[in-house]
């Protein structure tokens, strides 16, 4: 693995926006497998201004987002196709038909997953896939459990998810309580990983993912066993391991 230590959340997002455009520029076709959360917000506003100026081109990308709530369609504000199209998406050339996003609409759960593994194989191997990190080491949705799921699968959100989420909402009643995520499987199929994590608050996850034993308690734990991951994280998120 390796780690861009930086000094703060603007860093962050400016160093993680030049890898992954560098790797749009290197490779104007790329499969980018996209995240939401606070993490990543910065990031995007950087390739936003990357592209306005003429630096970036994203007519030939397509992208896959790790995870959608259940129940949500795109036009909630609280989605993460909402998140995507108005952090990124609706702000650059890319064709939104080459965009894709978990369909929270869709009430059977094996249907829909079935039909996001379909659009994962027809699109290729995803050349970078950005990865924020959860309170409790999820990746996606992928919350702690006893085994690592392979595929798309519906998740039941845990209390610490709900918890952390509930700020996006109204109410905490609002949080959907189920989501679909792409299973660590189709994450680690990514050719490179990209992860992000900014902020005192992942100190402690961000410890046990560089330490703790690879266990499907700690789903971030499994990135250790990627052979071509970068982390790029701030002192605070830092500040507990011996990078500090
Ligand atoms: C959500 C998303 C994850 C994200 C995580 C961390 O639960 N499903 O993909 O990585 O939150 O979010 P944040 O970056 O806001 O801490």
């Amino acid at each position: 693995m390796k780690i861009y230590k930086v000094k703060n959340y603007d860093e962050l997002s400016r160093k993680a926006a030049n890898i992954i455009a560098a790797q749009i520029t290197l490779k104007p076709d790329s499969v980018l497998g996209l995240a939401t959360g606070s993490s990543p917000v910065g990031l995007y506003k950087n390739l936003v201004s990357m592209y306005e100026k003429g630096d970036l081109d994203f007519s030939q990308i397509t992208t896959v987002n790790l995870d959608e709530y259940k129940g949500l369609d795109g036009t909630n504000d609280q989605s993460y196709r909402y998140f995507m199209n108005e952090n990124l998406l609706t702000k650059v050339n890319v064709p939104m038909e080459r965009t894709f996003v978990p369909d929270g609409t869709i009430e059977d759960a094996a249907a829909a997953c079935a039909a996001y593994d379909e659009i994962l194989n027809s699109v290729g191997t995803v050349d970078i896939q950005l990865l924020g990190l959860g309170h409790d080491g999820h990746l996606g949705f992928n919350e702690p459990d006893d085994h690592f799921e392979d595929g798309t699968h519906c998740v039941q959100l845990t209390e610490t998810t709900i918890q952390a989420n509930k700020r996006f909402f109204e109410k905490e009643e609002d949080v959907p309580r189920q989501a679909y995520t792409m299973g660590i499987g189709g994450i680690m199929r990514a050719k490179m990983l990209l992860v992000v994590a900014s902020g005192e608050d992942k100190a402690d996850i961000l410890n046990k993912v560089l330490t703790a034993p690879v266990s499907p308690q700690i789903p971030g734990t499994i990135l250790r066993f990627h052979p071509n991951v970068i982390l790029v994280a701030d002192e605070a998120a830092l500040s507990k391991t011996e990078l500090a």
